[in-house]
């Protein structure tokens, strides 16, 4: 038999990431990167198609032209326009929910509403349309709530409220600017939790859920979480301390799994937890429709099991037979980003280093923001590259990656010095499950 091909969709660290954990498969054929980015470009085995992410009907087409096997879709807004119904439409495989289970993340409302009925932990909240309703619901709560736009916002759309004010000035911002468009039309208004918090993931075939390693992102710009919210500068796994990833894997993700397959919409793909390790336990802040971006980068050079292999069980239902082997390390990825982001940045500065990091024993360099131009590699969006190294302790780990960091240099590069930090230093145990 042919070995398959493969197309991943995105463009990031996630996407590489993935394409590079693919390419392994000995059952593997050409992987195509749709459209990728200078990492992802390794012919002969791996090509970057320049089709763009939400080019759904132009990714179909390609698929059915080059006899695509499996389809992996990196990203949420794809699968939020339904990439995954319009491929089995179109007889392809695509690894994925489909748009109707996408929602639990397009939808914050939709989630919460189906957290309540499959009993997940999560906290207490009311969804809004109306600002007047809203605001009058902020003054009797006082301002330690939580505004989040409901629909898809790129991380921009949740507002974390000290005071009444603050609170009605997001709301306003949603409801009546209209600053996220439709994905503002409708608010939920949360209680404020406090602890730290967890990225849980899992894969799905429909009915099983076998949960990954856990992680932690960093998604404040600057050390000691200061600064704007990003869309993450690096990742850990896994985070020690957090109590049994079965039991929060039944806490948090096989409800919705469970809930989603009664309602006859089965989820099928990676389905991401936020996590909030409160005192009174684990509560879930959010879903994700998909792997977390950097989160991906950190686990899957840890995951030892053949990740062909196992899209190919969540598409064929047979996931039970599955057990997942990990490597016993740990893994860091630190994001070198452009100088302004996650505010405005230039692009087109040339990248050195990158062989010499890439050379150093259990380092990777997953791109995400990078162009070739003539011999060289040059920056091409904000987040710019993530440098992943393993090591048999979160500390051997990190150092490693900072060792990688330490190659590679561009106009304006800034990355965090302390991811892992409070990974690596916690006794965390007052937030076990
Ligand atoms: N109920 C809550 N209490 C305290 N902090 C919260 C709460 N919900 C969200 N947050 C904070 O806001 C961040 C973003 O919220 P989240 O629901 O994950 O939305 P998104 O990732 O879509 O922006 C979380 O990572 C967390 O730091
Ligand atoms: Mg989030």
């Amino acid at each position: 038999m042919a070995k398959g091909t493969i197309l991943v969709v995105g463009s990031g660290g996630r996407e590489h990431a993935l394409a590079w954990s693919l390419a392994r498969s000995p059952e593997a054929g050409q992987v195509f990167v749709a459209p990728g980015n200078a990492g992802t470009a390794v012919p002969p085995k791996v090509e970057n198609v320049p089709l763009r992410a939400d080019d759904l009907a132009g990714l179909r087409d390609f698929a059915l032209a080059r006899q695509v096997d499996i389809t992996v879709v990196g990203p949420e807004a794809p699968l939020a326009a339904g990439i995954v119904d319009a491929f089995q439409s179109a007889g392809l495989r695509c690894f994925g929910p489909t748009q109707a289970a996408a929602q639990i993340e397009s939808s914050k409302a939709f989630a919460k509403s189906l957290m309540v009925e499959a009993g997940v932990p999560t906290a207490h909240h009311v969804t809004f349309t109306d600002f007047a309703a809203a605001r009058d619901y902020v003054h009797r709560q006082g301002g330690r709530v939580v505004v989040k736009a409901s629909g898809l916002a790129a991380g921009k759309g949740v507002t974390v409220c000290s005071s009444v004010g603050e609170a009605e000035e997001a709301l306003h911002a949603a409801l009546v600017q209209r600053a996220f468009g439709e994905a503002g039309e409708t608010v939920v208004i949360e209680e404020r939790l406090a602890g730290p918090e967890l990225s849980l993931l899992g894969f799905s075939d429909g009915r099983t859920l076998i949960p990954l390693l856990t992680a932690r992102d960093h998604k404040a710009a600057y050390d000691g979480d200061q600064g704007p919210n990003t869309g993450g500068m690096g990742a850990v796994s896994p985070v020690p301390g957090v109590g049994d990833v079965e039991r929060l894997a039944d806490l948090a993700l096989r409800p919705i799994i469970a809930a989603l397959a009664q309602r006859g919409t089965p989820y099928i793909g990676v389905l991401y937890a936020g996590l909030m390790l409160t005192r009174d336990g684990p509560r879930v802040l959010e879903y994700n429709c998909r792997l977390g971006d950097p989160e991906a980068q950190a686990i899957l050079p840890l995951l030892e099991t053949d990740l062909l292999g196992l899209l190919d069980d969540c598409l064929a239902g047979t996931l039970d037979r599955v057990r997942l082997g990990w490597r016993e390390d740990a893994a860091a990825t630190v994001v070198l980003a452009s100088g302004g982001y996650p505010g405005a940045y230039r692009t087109g500065f040339p990248i050195r280093g990158l062989e010499a990091a890439g050379a150093l024993s259990d380092v990777l360099v997953f791109h995400a923001g990078t162009k070739r131009q003539g011999d060289g590699v040059v920056t091409a969006g904000g987040r710019v590259l993530n440098v992943t190294a393993c090591g048999a302790t979160l500390p051997n780990a990190l150092a490693r990656a900072y060792e990688g960091v330490g190659c590679i240099s561009f106009e304006g590069m800034h990355y965090r010095r302390d991811i892992g930090h409070s990974v690596a230093h916690s006794t965390v145990s007052d937030f076990t499950a």
